[in-house]
């Protein structure tokens, strides 16, 4: 029998001297302790409460599907999120996670993404009409818009008229900041009650509810048929031949935006901030563009066949991981390399530092998307930027298909110059960029 090993700890009082500088940017501190303690370590967040920090890419694999069954997600998913966005796929457990996540995955398979490829492309193109050639702009308001517009037309086709986005954009994000606020000063929680600041919030989201509620009736009396996401989701049937009830879709509608949203807004400005730093690839993917084009103008053959522009992608998506990290909660005890993690234990896996593992990867930090040349399954057991095993994201090849036809779109219309100097990063929910100022010059 091989011995126990214990798990490193890392105690209270470092996590008090470090916590300003965790506030603003906890990785360092993360990197630090890895480097210190192992790829697997114990941080003392309060006298009773800790959180287990891992590196380790094999115990991801293990948790996230070899044994996922023992596992569920973090409250801040399964609880605090659920007061904004309600019960869907991705803030539910157990069965009704099972039942929904059968009746919406057609929805999301290549075939049916098919239908949307051209009002995802009208989406990009009017957002890119933003850009203003040859000035200074921080992209991200653009790309994050884009991202949005892209989510919603995918829904809703022409449904929703631009006050309405506009609305439930703005709804989504104000959403979103209020959690960002709960989770990184719980110790406010009492305030943020008392003060009215989460009834204001809960009160917007119903206020999106009924927008959304008001898109799909008119939908269900128009008998058009749109073929998108919306109309997916209506004729969707479970197993007993019943569709969804009307409150559950629309829990649905407000998980796809918030799930969909920020992280591809966010993944698509790191691509672009580096493709402004690295020219070359833009010239790679520009003539890549120009060859498919020559061959054909059927969009599912350029996000199929863009080889290049994909490798862009993953390997921005490696460096830049905009989920982070991954949440998991044991139910039952669990010994992984001889380590014993008891029931309840919180998991955090650090997705950014698995990408960046150096026994993992060579040349960890260096951006260099030829690794990817084989595809990124080589890689499976490594590269997790949409998660793994049953509760991998469900929106991963819309939004490989998006971000391929917006890099190629925006790299063959401009040359995109860098106006900084290095990838600054705000980490919060998400991995969100900072300070992205680029200038665009028309290609000829
Ligand atoms: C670059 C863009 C994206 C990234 C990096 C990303 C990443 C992820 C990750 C890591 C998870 C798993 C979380 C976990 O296991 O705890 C996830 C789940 C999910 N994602 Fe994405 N996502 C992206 C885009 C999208 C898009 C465009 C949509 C929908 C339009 C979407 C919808 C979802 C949903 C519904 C879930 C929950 C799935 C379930 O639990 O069954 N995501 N995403």
């Amino acid at each position: 029998m091989e011995t126990k090993q214990n798990i490193p700890t890392v105690p209270l009082r470092r996590f008090f001297k470090h916590s300003l500088e965790i506030l603003k940017n906890p990785l360092p501190f993360h990197h630090q302790n890895f480097e210190e303690q192992g790829d697997v370590f114990k941080l003392k967040i309060g006298f009773k409460n800790s959180v287990i920090f891992i590196r380790d890419a094999s115990m991801a694999e293990y948790v996230l599907q070899k044994n996922q069954k023992n596992y569920t997600k973090s409250k801040i998913q399964t609880e605090d999120l659920v007061k904004y966005v309600g019960k869907g796929l991705l803030t539910s457990e157990g069965e009704l996670w099972k039942k929904q996540r059968k009746l919406i995955q057609p929805a999301f398979h290549k075939k049916q993404l098919e239908n949307l490829l051209e009002s995802i492309k009208d989406a990009i193109q009017l957002e890119y009409n933003k850009i203003i050639p040859n000035s200074v702009i921080d992209i991200f308001p653009i790309l994050n818009d884009l991202a949005f517009q892209t989510v919603v037309k995918s829904l809703f086709s022409s449904a929703a008229n631009q006050t309405d986005i506009n609305r439930l954009q703005y709804i989504t994000e104000q959403a979103q900041q209020m959690l960002v606020k709960e989770l990184r000063q719980p110790y406010l929680g009492w305030w943020f009650n008392v003060s009215g600041e989460i009834k204001k919030h809960v009160d917007l989201t119903n206020e999106a509810r009924e927008i959304l509620k008001r898109i799909v009736n008119e939908r269900r009396i128009s008998n058009i048929k749109e073929h998108d996401l919306l109309d997916m989701l209506l004729d969707a049937k479970y197993d007993d031949g019943t569709s969804m009830e009307e409150e559950q879709l629309v829990d649905e509608i407000l998980i796809l935006f918030t799930a969909g949203h920020e992280t591809t807004s966010n993944a698509l400005t790191f691509i672009t901030q580096l493709l402004a730093l690295y020219p070359e690839w833009q010239e790679k993917i520009y003539n890549e563009r120009i060859a498919l084009k020559n061959e054909s103008d059927d969009l599912m053959d350029l996000v199929t066949k863009s080889k290049i522009c994909q490798q862009v992608i993953e390997e921005a998506m490696r460096l830049y991981p905009p989920a982070y990290f991954i949440d998991r909660v044991n139910k039952e005890p669990d010994t992984f390399n001889n380590m014993d993690f008891e029931a309840g234990s919180n998991l955090l896996f650090s997705v950014y530092e698995i990408h960046r593992h150096s026994k993992l990867w060579e040349q960890p930090d260096e951006f260099l998307p030829e690794r990817f040349s084989e595809g990124s399954r080589k890689f499976s057991s490594q590269y997790f930027p949409f998660g793994a095993g049953p509760r991998k994201c469900i929106g991963n090849n819309f939004a490989m298909f998006e971000m391929i036809i917006a890099v190629s779109e925006l790299v063959s219309s401009y040359k995109i110059i860098p106006d900084f100097e290095t990838i600054d990063i705000t980490p919060l929910i998400t991995l969100k960029p900072k300070n992205a100022f680029l200038k665009f010059e028309e290609r000829m």
